[in-house]
């Protein structure tokens, strides 16, 4: 990777500033579900806690639209963090200005001060300079640890680089090495298995794994697109009726790049999406009336199986059924299995292939479980992230902000301090 890191910055006593992505899921009693981005941010915290760096912690949570949001507090994230960092953390109610500030005023070498969700201000989104301004000016160095939000370019992955010298934390540092494997210098044969309800936010990613893979494997609902356009009725089938053109388009840049292209042969189909209804297997062309696919059959996932057994590299980001539901959740519970058996290389990205893999208990035996969703697969599609961009090269010595500028602190934050 040619971002600096926190490994190159002399961080002993300064205030350091941590994005993070703790957008983790809660249950109906604001009991966080999987804690997987807080546990995936630790080797980050615990070390700037072990140098004795005052530690500010910011993420968004969900998806509050500029307003105070009582169940998108950061508390449940603060309580997970007391159970699992040895050390005093503060959580405040507020980002900016003087609640934080003076809490930080308080808070001590090693110690953690966690800010409240960004996205209480709509200025986070919008990436407003004055916003980010008072983030960075509680710090002398921006870290950016979160993966997960590095496509998003909002005053906390962006903008505060501007005042700052931004290095990436370990998580991003290894999120970056693993996925630049894939889309660099892939092992082959190397597949890609693309699932999820829809194609409309997969088509760059796919346009490019065409151009990279050996084999690509197309399930879940977007696969009824793509069979649509081979002229399968597909009944009451999910499927984007305005990408079906786009479907067809990839289906022959697969023939002519010769990738070989898998669709599902047979599926698991019902007249609703509901646990106690009537399921039967059909071939992929013959859904019956009014019925739609909600999972790959039993053929199609042998084809996946063994297209996953002879390959080296393996990159997979999406159910390929309605895997919430049992009846349905077969396809995706088998594949996370055959991933977690083979030899190859395998990464998993997004949160429904991940809570699949952990749900198949197969997690340990993937090579990489990213933490980013729609940051992976813009990662994938070979697209520069604004997060990533923001953060100083290795060659540059001086301590920059992200424009450019000369930083005031740069002589406090150069390596070798
Ligand atoms: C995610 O869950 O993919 C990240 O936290 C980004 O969240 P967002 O899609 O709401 O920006």
């Amino acid at each position: 990777m040619n971002k600096k890191t926190i490994g190159d910055m002399c961080v002993s006593g300064k205030k350091v500033l941590v994005r993070v992505d703790f957008n983790v899921p809660l249950d109906d009693s604001g009991k966080i579900t999987d804690d997987t981005r807080i546990r995936a941010a630790l080797p980050t915290i615990n070390y700037l806690v072990k140098e004795g760096a005052r530690v500010i912690l910011m993420s968004h949570l969900g998806r509050p639209k500029g307003e105070v949001v009582e169940s998108l507090r950061m508390d449940p994230v603060a309580e997970r963090l007391r159970e699992l960092i040895d050390t005093r953390i503060v959580k405040v109610d507020g980002c900016i200005g003087e609640i934080p500030l003076e809490a930080l005023a308080s808070t001590g070498k090693g110690e953690v001060l966690l800010l409240e969700n960004l996205r209480f201000n709509r200025e986070e989104k919008q990436n407003d300079p004055e916003f980010a301004r008072q983030l960075a000016e509680m710090a002398d160095i921006y870290v950016n640890d979160a993966f997960g939000a590095a496509h998003r370019a909002h005053a906390s992955t962006r903008g505060v680089a501007e005042f700052l010298p931004g290095v990436a934390g370990f998580l991003l540092e290894k999120e970056i090495d693993m996925l630049s494997g894939l889309v660099n210098d892939p092992n082959r044969p190397f597949t890609a298995i693309i699932g999820g309800a829809k194609i409309s936010d997969k088509i760059g990613v796919l346009d490019s794994l065409i151009e990279n893979v050996d084999t690509l494997v197309i399930g879940g609902g977007m696969a009824n697109t793509f069979l649509k356009a081979m002229g399968y009725d597909m009944k009451n089938s999910l499927l984007e009726p305005d990408k079906i053109n786009n479907a067809g388009r990839l289906i022959s840049k697969a023939e002519k790049n010769n990738v070989n292209m898998m669709l599902p042969d047979d599926l698991v189909c019902a007249a609703e999406v509901d646990a106690g209804v009537k399921s039967e297997v059909v071939p992929a062309d013959g859904v019956p009336d009014g019925q739609m696919a909600l999972d790959i059959g039993p053929r199609t996932i042998e084809k996946f199986k063994k297209a996953v057994y002879s390959s080296s590299t393996v990159v997979w980001n999406g159910p390929m059924g309605v895997f919430e539901i049992e009846p349905f959740a077969r396809g995706t519970l088998v594949l996370a299995e055959a991933l977690s058996g083979s030899e190859a290389f395998t990464v998993v990205g997004g949160g429904d292939s991940a809570s699949a893999v952990d749900k198949a208990g197969a997690a340990e035996q993937i090579s990489h479980v990213s933490t980013g969703g729609g940051a992976s697969l813009k990662f994938l599609e070979g697209r520069s992230l604004p997060g990533i961009e923001a953060l100083q090269d290795k060659e540059d010595y001086n301590a920059q902000a992200g424009d450019g500028r000369e930083l005031e602190n740069a002589q406090n934050c150069v390596p070798g301090c």
